[in-house]
């Protein structure tokens, strides 16, 4: 296993995070003890939680579920300091906490006060906001996401808040780091001068979505990733678990996470399932194991500080956690980039099919009825006089 640093922070965190959004729904207490020893037995160090967890389905009844199981695990278990733990306060709008209310200096006080009773500790490592206050492009809402209506003076007085809140919380040994999800290249920048210009914590971390079929953070917040040290932990690194193939031939297999959200949160389309194939195919032709192939090459990326994986089952975390250290070919990462260069953006295939066909048979009928015009056919019909 190999360890980075959380940005620039010296807290050390293994390339593979284990996710806990299953433990509590789809995996009982026991089950998720059971995969944090099997992780930290093989090198992992680095656990992911949130208050709202767990998921698949999420309800007020069991949110914050997920972190207790992590407490009790490490009560009975683990020296508390071998463990680095990341939690998340929610953004507004998910009604099964707090209301739906969003980040603000009174809701972190009390989100940070709940989840370190519930992980039993005194310090959380790694504090993250789970999704702006001001709306984000992720979770497939970027079909319709308008940020035009953006109010800047309040967004960066919100961040002011919520940073002068986190070194409070800093000072009092309560957080060690701070980190943001599902954010975006302009919000990161923001937290980042912000925290420059008032001498606040600068933000360690972007949890936000990457894998094959998700690539969107290369294109953009690569760079800022690279050059202010605030890597990426990206979430959903399987494309959660359709990179497996296991959903190929429109299958849904018993208790998989299609049973609870049959397009797999907007993920699985009819123009994705080619595209898998064609991963499936890089992967048979070079004798890899798909998630195997998936996993190692988010490992591989030069932005990269951790990759966030999810399993149910015993065996699925047996063939993730091998991919750590696994270092794919040129010859794999070849074939991977020719796929890539043909389906750059395949969960974005939707809207742009819907526009292509809307599109072409309007052009196709402009077309026909422009040739059809007098000026068209004596231009078309033209010969010069000698
Ligand atoms: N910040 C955010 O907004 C955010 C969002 C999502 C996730 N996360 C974090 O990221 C973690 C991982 O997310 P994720 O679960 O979506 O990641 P993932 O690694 O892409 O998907 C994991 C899921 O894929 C299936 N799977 C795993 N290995 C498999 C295998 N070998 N064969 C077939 N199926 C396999 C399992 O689901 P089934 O068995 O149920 O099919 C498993 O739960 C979460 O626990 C959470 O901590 C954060």
């Amino acid at each position: 296993m190999k360890y980075r640093n959380l940005g620039t922070s010296e807290i050390k965190v293994s390339e593979i995070c284990l996710g806990s959004m299953t433990w509590g729904t789809q995996n009982s207490e026991a089950e998720g003890h059971a995969q944090m020893d099997y992780a930290f037995d093989r090198g992992v160090n680095f656990i992911d939680t949130a208050e709202m967890y767990p998921v698949n389905p999420m309800s007020a009844q069991t949110a914050g579920r997920s972190e207790e199981i992590v407490g009790t695990w490490m009560r009975s278990r683990r020296s508390r300091h071998d463990v680095v733990i990341a939690t998340k306060i929610s953004g507004p709008g998910s009604s099964i906490v707090r209301d739906g209310s969003g980040v603000s200096k009174k809701t972190l006080e009390l989100a940070l006060h709940s989840s370190l009773k519930r992980l039993q500790t005194d310090y959380i490592d790694l504090y993250q906001i789970h999704w702006p206050n001001r709306g984000s492009y992720h979770f497939r809402q970027s079909w319709k996401y308008d940020p035009s209506s953006q109010n800047v003076i309040e967004t960066r007085d919100y961040i002011l808040e919520a940073l002068e809140s986190l070194s409070e919380f800093i000072e009092a040994g309560k957080i060690r780091t701070v980190g943001l999800s599902n954010e975006s290249c302009w919000g990161t920048s923001q937290f980042l001068e912000i925290a420059r210009a008032n001498h606040l914590p600068r933000v360690v971390s972007i949890q936000n979505e990457y894998s094959l079929l998700d690539r969107k953070f290369d294109l953009d917040l690569a760079e800022l990733a690279v050059n202010e040290q605030v890597g990426l932990l990206a979430f959903s690194p399987l494309a959660a678990g359709i990179l497996s193939g296991k959903y190929q031939g429109d299958r849904t297999p018993p208790g998989s996470r299609r049973n609870f959200s049959p397009d797999i949160g907007g993920r699985y389309t009819k123009h994705v399932i080619p595209v898998v194939d064609e991963y499936l195919r890089v992967a048979r032709k070079h004798g890899l194991d798909p998630c195997q192939m998936a996993l190692a090459f988010c490992l591989m990326r030069p932005f990269m500080t951790s990759a966030i994986i999810g399993a149910t089952k015993q065996r699925q975390l047996e063939i993730t956690i091998a991919a750590a250290g696994m270092s794919l070919s040129s010859d794999v990462l070849d074939d991977i980039n020719e796929v890539y260069r043909r389906h750059p953006n395949p969960m974005g295939w939707r809207a742009y099919l819907k526009i292509q066909r809307w599109i072409q048979p309007r052009c196709w009928l402009d077309w026909q009825w422009c040739l059809l015009q007098p000026q068209v056919q004596r231009v078309l019909t033209y010969r010069p006089d000698h």
